[in-house]
């Protein structure tokens, strides 16, 4: 059995979105131990944390793209990898990350490998790793790797979590081996990025 790539160094960035709408939410308090996790592990040089409870980019339509836009558009392109930490709202991924999803494309996603983490008050969850697998990287070419997290009971889980308790040591489990994979991933498909015939400009628009 050959080492992971990461056991030999990278130098890897990424970028962990909060999904919600609302302010402190336990989307974005899971975002935030979920950039602590990431933060501490090797080969890892910077994780940013986007909440788009702050985020003022507004909903897209035909006019100018605004600056806040370009700004969003160079911290994405930084990034070797994603975490979206997605609520369950009525069974639907929240507007403000499929808006994100409008404004991002190939230069944003393109070959790079993203870890699904869903957020249920509930018992839910499922949903919006589904409407993300299925249909969110058509023309954006982003990577979903095979596991996601689903995190039901959030408040359970955070009080956990924030409490330093191991009560959630199930999850805490898949987590960190979902996240070392997804470094994997990243340091995997960083050179296909630089193959001239991964280049997404012959179908932009995908299959
Ligand atoms: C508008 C709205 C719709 C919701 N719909 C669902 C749902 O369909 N399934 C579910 O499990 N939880 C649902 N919830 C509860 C969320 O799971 C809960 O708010 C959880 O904390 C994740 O959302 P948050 O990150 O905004 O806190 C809903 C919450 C809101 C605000």
């Amino acid at each position: 059995m050959l080492d992971c790539n990461s056991k030999h160094g990278g130098d890897m960035k990424f970028m962990v979105i909060g999904g919600s709408h609302r302010q402190n939410s336990r989307s974005s308090r899971i975002a935030r131990h979920i950039q602590k996790l990431l933060r501490d592990e090797d080969a890892v040089r910077h994780v940013d944390l986007l909440d788009l409870a702050d985020s003022k980019l507004a909903f897209w339509d035909e006019g100018e793209v605004q600056e806040i836009w370009h700004q969003l558009s160079e911290r994405l392109v930084a990034a070797d990898g994603f975490v979206f930490v997605v609520p369950e709202w009525h069974g639907m991924v929240p507007p403000k990350m499929k808006n994100l999803l409008l404004y991002a494309g190939n230069r944003e996603f393109a070959h790079k490998p993203c870890l699904i983490v869903s957020v249920s008050s509930g018992v839910n969850g499922v949903y919006p790793v589904v409407e993300l697998k299925s249909a969110s990287a058509k023309n954006n070419h982003l990577v979903f790797i095979p596991n996601h997290v689903i995190i039901r009971k959030a408040e359970q889980v955070l009080e956990a979590i924030e409490g330093n308790s191991n009560a959630d040591n199930y999850l805490s489990k898949r987590l960190d081996y979902s996240l070392n994979m997804l470094k994997e991933y990243s340091l995997a498909l960083k050179p296909l990025r630089h193959c001239a015939f991964m280049s997404p400009q012959q179908y932009p628009y995908g299959m």
